[in-house]
């Protein structure tokens, strides 16, 4: 990736010299179709490990390795030599969501094209192109200054749309070889109006299916409706119950762990310049629903939720079929936030279900996956270091905000490793992440870079301040 024959003076020049080589190689990175979910994909996940591992040996970062977990595999890496400094570990994913439907692609999903200041890709928000950015600084500090300015540790994982559950045991098993004074994860986006931002929170999720059985087969309508249930409506009946038509969850016990903002949280929040109509129309509503009593930037990053994601049985196919299903089923998930715990929201919902099923079904609920919700330091050196960072690059300091979205893997970091994570992501919002047509902002990717560049250079000067990054971690 890096041009080292030329070896250009600044960075900012190399960077200019070598934009068109970054963008092919961006290109080639978002063609390994990395998808975590479908096992016939495996082989292109190794493939883009393999692809990053040697993108992070050419730009000169060290001991790289690509490691075997019980999923798809971890990319590591290191640069240690800049003694006395902090070290970061710097996180991201290398696997993308499925891309399904396909149909609604305006190209296919796993051949880049570039629109304007768009680059058009499965993944190339989410999160190849973040992390990509992080190995074009890499190879740019690298070839530039031969040294980073600090130690890097980078952990890139090929499960994080699947669970993240291989790399919480490789974190764990690992964990001797990760000290570090914070873990930087390049996996969230700017604020609406693509204002800058370091996210200050994450919700958690817990993944539940409902399933619902009347009979072995499916049983004519005629001949047996009115004598026997119906699963596909005891399915609506338990799914209205569990929220009501003012967004509550009426799930006994669902806010008992929920720690409730403070008023100069929600006053933050309230000063946040967010348009609500011009988010409306980006979204592509008829208008904003969600829980009394809250505004909607605290419904969709402060609030827990509870969503349908997927309901399906009986007849699907065209024209019409005289039956009663023998089953119907529903993926029903939970957005969680602190305090609460997502094996614990589990058997309350499951409780729940079974208690009000309806006679003459059926019904069983199983757990299919959970995430922690996580809290990060606003106020850690390293977190106001990679404010800076994002103020250099962008010209604009960044908002402080808490996120609707999971990176289950964030609370492991400060749970295992012990490390205070600071969420430092640079997509644009609306970049239709995991949805057909996502994209990338070439500006902000661009820019990402030099953030990277800058919040490094900021870290290594908190030593040289006073070491006030010393002032949490002990
Ligand atoms: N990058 C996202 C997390 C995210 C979502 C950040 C929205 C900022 C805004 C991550 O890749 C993701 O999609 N996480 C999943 C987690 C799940 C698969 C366990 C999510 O939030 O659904
Ligand atoms: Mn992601
Ligand atoms: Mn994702």
């Amino acid at each position: 990736m890096s041009d080292r024959t030329t070896t250009p003076a600044t960075l900012d020049d190399h960077l200019d010299a070598t934009r068109d080589a970054r963008l092919a190689s961006l290109h080639e990175f978002l063609r390994i179709p990395s998808i975590s979910a479908l096992p016939e994909h495996a082989a292109d996940a190794r493939r883009a490990a393999d692809w990053l591992a040697d993108a992070l040996g050419t730009a000169g970062v060290e001991n790289v390795e690509v490691t075997e977990t019980s999923g798809h595999p971890v990319v590591y890496g290191d640069w240690l030599h800049a003694d006395g400094a902090p070290t970061v570990i710097v996180y991201g994913h290398y696997d993308v969501q499925p891309v399904d439907p396909l149909d609604e692609w305006t190209s296919p999903p796993f051949e880049p094209v570039v629109d304007g200041d768009r680059l058009l890709a499965r993944g190339a928000a989410d999160d190849k192109g973040q992390i990509h950015a992080h190995v074009v600084a890499a190879a740019a500090l690298l070839a530039t200054r031969g040294r980073f300015p600090i130690n890097v540790k980078y952990v890139f994982e090929g499960d994080e749309e699947s669970s993240s559950v291989p790399l919480e045991g490789w974190l764990t098993a690992n964990q001797h070889r990760l000290a570090a004074d914070a873990a930087i994860i390049s996996d969230t986006g700017f604020f609406d109006g693509n204002i800058p931002a370091i996210t200050v929170g994450l919700r958690g999720l817990m993944y539940a299916q409902i399933d619902v059985q009347l009979s072995p087969v499916d049983l004519h309508s005629g001949s047996y409706g009115g004598a026997v249930n119906n699963p596909a409506i005891a399915l609506a009946q338990i799914i209205a119950a569990l929220k009501g038509p003012d967004g509550r969850i009426r799930i006994p016990g669902f806010y008992d762990d929920v720690l409730e903002l403070t008023e100069v949280e929600r006053a933050a929040m309230a000063d946040l310049p967010f348009d609500e109509e011009a988010y409306r129309a980006a979204v592509g509503v008829s208008a904003l629903v969600g829980e009394a009593g809250y505004t909607t930037l605290e419904r969709k990053a402060t609030r827990p939720t509870l969503d349908v994601n997927g309901i399906w049985g009986g007849f699907q196919g065209e024209g019409s079929k005289t039956i009663i299903p023998a089953k119907a089923h529903a993926k029903v998930s939970t957005r969680l936030v602190a305090r609460q715990d997502p094996h614990d929201v589990f058997e309350k919902l499951r409780d729940f279900v079974l208690e009000i099923a309806p006679p003459g079904v059926e019904v069983s609920v199983h757990l299919l996956g959970t995430g922690r919700p996580t809290v990060t330091p606003i106020d850690h050196p390293i977190t106001r270091a990679a404010a800076r960072g994002l103020e250099a690059a962008f010209g604009r300091a960044p908002v402080y905000r808490r996120e609707g979205g999971s990176i289950p893997v964030a609370a492991t970091f400060e749970s295992v490793l012990g490390l205070p994570v600071v969420l430092e992501g640079f997509t644009q919002p609306h970049e239709r992440a995991h949805a057909p047509n996502e994209w990338l902002d070439l500006g902000n990717y661009e820019k990402a870079i030099r953030a990277i560049v800058a919040t490094f250079d900021e870290i290594a000067a908190l030593d040289r301040t006073g070491g006030d990054r010393r002032s949490t971690d002990g």
